[in-house]
């Protein structure tokens, strides 16, 4: 596994394997990785020759200095988790890399009009130009790719389809299922923060989810019938203050009264619990199944018994 720090390496590196005709897939991250991000990882490795994990930290995206201050940094363990599960190159450049003049403004910046501007847009302000311009920066450095990202931020996910396609990148975007722990809570960095009491707590937004879900499928068909739903479920943890429990279109993020085609519905949830703010959300018309990597292994000695 290569790990390099400058742009123009990583470009090099992967010009060299299309060079030979091999396929490049990408997966940005900020670290503290996880098994969702190793799902992506995962799936990167199955369907491209040659697989980049970025780790980086990008101050553009946050807007609160605390926020960023408290952002896990594991490199050791991300550095190890990587060449576990066969990545070819880590790019982890320093912030000085990506904007020479920081902590000067970045003069040159992408902002995605429309889809950035509600939910977590309205919330963080700033902080989906702060992505759209960090991943048009690593799409320029990758060359054409695979680029792999979690439904798990589906607004970012919409973002970044949109960048891809409206600057006509030469990047496939590839959204991938949510990892999940055992009581539905989808993983995250920031889940370190909670105490053992908010991380009980944290669980109701999945719950939430799937109680709207659930009502859905049973023909409750009104979204304001199906947020209230959520938004009940979630009044029960005291510990848990809900922003918004919406129903959008999966493609504009507009909130819609009619849910007559569910599959064209996505349920969005995002609250503050303790000091984190956690985002999640589920299709409105498939059923919601766990990823795989959120069943847990056999314990060793099944296995052995089993063969
Ligand atoms: P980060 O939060 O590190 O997440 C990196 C990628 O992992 C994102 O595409 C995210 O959606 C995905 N991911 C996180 N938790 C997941 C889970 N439980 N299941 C599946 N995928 C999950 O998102 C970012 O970093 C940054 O905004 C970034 C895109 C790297 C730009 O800085």
């Amino acid at each position: 596994m290569d790990t390099v720090g400058s742009a123009v390496e990583c470009r090099n590196l992967l010009d060299n394997a299309r060079a030979t005709g091999r396929t490049v897939g990408l997966v940005p991250t900020m670290g503290a990785l996880h098994a969702g991000h190793i799902s992506l990882i995962r799936r990167a490795r199955s369907e491209c020759d040659v697989v980049v994990v970025s780790i980086f930290v990008n101050p553009l995206q946050f807007g609160d200095p605390e926020d960023i201050a408290q952002y896990p940094r594991t490199i050791e363990h991300d550095l190890a988790a990587c060449a576990e599960a066969g990545v070819d190159v880590v790019f982890a450049p320093k912030v000085t890399e990506m904007y020479p003049a920081w902590p000067a403004p970045v003069p040159t910046t992408v902002s995605v009009s429309g889809i950035s501007d509600g939910w977590e847009g309205s919330s963080r302000p700033g902080h989906f130009d702060g992505v759209a311009t960090v991943v048009t920066k690593l799409f320029s450095i990758a060359g054409p790719a695979r680029a792999y990202f979690g439904e798990k931020d589906y607004q970012q996910l919409a973002v970044v389809r949109r960048l891809a396609a409206d600057l006509s990148l030469a990047i496939d975007v590839v959204g991938c299922a949510t990892v999940r722990e055992a009581d539905g809570l989808a993983l995250s960095s920031r889940n370190v923060r909670l105490s053992p009491q908010e991380r009980r707590a944290a669980a109701v937004l999945s719950r939430a989810l799937t109680a709207g879900h659930a009502a859905i499928q049973r023909g409750v068909l009104a979204a304001s019938m199906v947020s209230a739903i959520m938004r009940d479920v979630v009044a029960l943890e005291p510990l848990v203050h809900l922003d918004y429990a919406v129903a959008v279109g999966v493609d504009d993020l507009v909130e819609r009264e009619d849910l007559v085609d569910p599959a064209s519905v996505r349920l969005l949830i995002a609250a503050e619990v303790g000091p984190v703010r956690l985002i999640d959300n589920c299709p409105a018309g498939t059923a919601m199944r766990p990823a795989p990597e959120a069943v847990p292994a056999p314990p060793a000695r099944l296995l052995e018994r089993i063969g």
